[in-house]
């Protein structure tokens, strides 16, 4: 496909795609948005308006089934993920599916199936490995930096408030609170949120041996939990790692996210605002330069630009694994862009979490069985 641009249909037209990939798309020199799909009109029309898309559909089969796309990026619910995806693999189109790329393995191991048949990329959108930030946490590991890693622990929050009877259905549709409310969702914020450092932990430390977690629902009119609290040991026996996330904290929307990550000589210390607001993250690296200095502590600067940021990183090695072009222009090595099996282990994760909270137990992966919570019954 190289010297041919690539053309783009994107199924979903609500916030990450409006924020995250379509300015991508839009704006790289070797792609062209050609198509959208979404039921709602109203989201249509605004892509339509913004990104000058000519092709808008109602039903995401019909713009999977346009001869004249090559590749799609699937930012619809949760839910839909899986079934799209499989008619995308099978009319040969390669994808770049949000995360959860399921909510359940026994599909997503479907969807595997027809991505590795009919031979297309695929492409996990978990956007932090893209982070520039997270990207000289990943290289400073690998050259031991803070010695040998013992810990990470990672806090974010949004203070969503309990929006009990007032969840109007208009509201649900126009800014995407079928996550509160849906039962088709599979999951709540764990499943929403935990893919992405689950995700990063893998990275960074290899593969997760066991799995537990407190997770529970504070505010009583959702369908799903919305706080949970999950830790993670590693097959190297030596890392920990813990998650606390929440929806249910008060205060304001982007509430916090921030991390640390214990080395025996020294930490990174990191503070990420909203991934839509496009800006770099505060790195602090504290460390030793040998066994008799004191502790230093490192202030690591990136640049604000918004070409650089995580979403335009991923959006772009996309387009590049697409047009079979190097990845150098990004400065992201090309096997570490995430695959659908680091999509499927992020997602094992979250169920698994799931499984701890449901049954009290500690979970050794790999997870063989599993029943989703549901929090009436409780
Ligand atoms: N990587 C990230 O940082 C990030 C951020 C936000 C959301 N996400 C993921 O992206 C997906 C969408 O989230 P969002 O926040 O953009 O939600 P959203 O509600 O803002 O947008 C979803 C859009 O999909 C449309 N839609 C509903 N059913 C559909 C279907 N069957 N086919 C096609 N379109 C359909 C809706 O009308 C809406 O326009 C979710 O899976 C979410 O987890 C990822």
């Amino acid at each position: 496909m190289t010297g041919k641009k690539l053309r783009i249909g994107i199924i979903g037209c609500g916030m990450v795609a409006y924020v995250g990939h379509a300015p991508v798309y839009h704006k790289s020199p070797y792609a062209d948005i050609v198509a959208v799909a979404d039921p709602l009109e109203s989201h249509r029309k605004k892509f339509q308006r913004k990104f000058k898309v000519s092709k808008l559909y109602e039903n995401s089969d019909d713009l999977l089934d346009n001869t004249n796309i090559d590749a799609v990026s699937i930012c619809s619910p949760h839910w839909a993920h899986v079934e799209q995806v499989i008619r995308a693999a099978e009319n040969g189109k390669d994808v770049l599916c949000e995360k959860p790329i399921g909510i359940d393995l026994e599909d997503v191991d479907r969807m595997i199936k027809a991505v590795e048949k009919n031979c297309v990329i695929f492409q996990t959108a978990t956007q932090k490995r893209f982070d520039p930030g997270f990207q000289y946490i990943k290289e400073g590991i690998m050259n031991n930096e803070i010695g040998d890693i013992f810990q990470a622990s990672v806090f974010w929050y949004h203070g969503m408030p309990d929006f009990g009877d007032n969840l109007r259905k208009e509201l649900i549709q126009e800014i995407g609170l079928w996550r509160l409310s849906d039962k088709r969702c599979g999951g709540g914020d764990l499943l929403d949120h935990g893919p992405h450092y689950f995700d990063l932990y893998r990275w960074w430390f290899g593969d997760v041996k066991t799995v537990s977690a407190e997770i529970r629902r504070i505010h009583q009119s959702r369908v799903n939990e919305d706080h949970s609290l999950v830790t993670l040991s590693f097959k190297d026996n030596e890392k920990t790692a813990i998650f606390e996330r929440s929806e249910a904290i008060f205060g304001d929307v982007y509430g916090e996210e921030m991390g640390r990550i214990h080395g025996t000589e020294g930490s990174y210390f990191f503070n990420v605002p909203s991934e839509y607001k496009k800006k770099p993250m505060s790195l602090k690296k504290h460390h030793r330069v040998n066994v008799t200095s004191k502790p230093t502590i490192e202030n690591i600067k990136f640049p604000h630009d918004k070409w650089g940021h995580a979403y335009s990183r991923e959006v772009r090695s996309f387009i590049n694994q697409a047009l079979d072009r190097p990845n150098d222009d990004v400065g992201f090595p090309k096997k570490w862009i995430p695959t659908i099996y680091d999509g499927r282990a992020a997602l094992e994760i979250v169920l698994a979490a799931y499984e701890s909270q449901r049954t009290n137990d500690k979970i050794t992966l790999p997870l063989k069985k599993y029943k989703k919570i549901d929090w009436n019954c409780i």
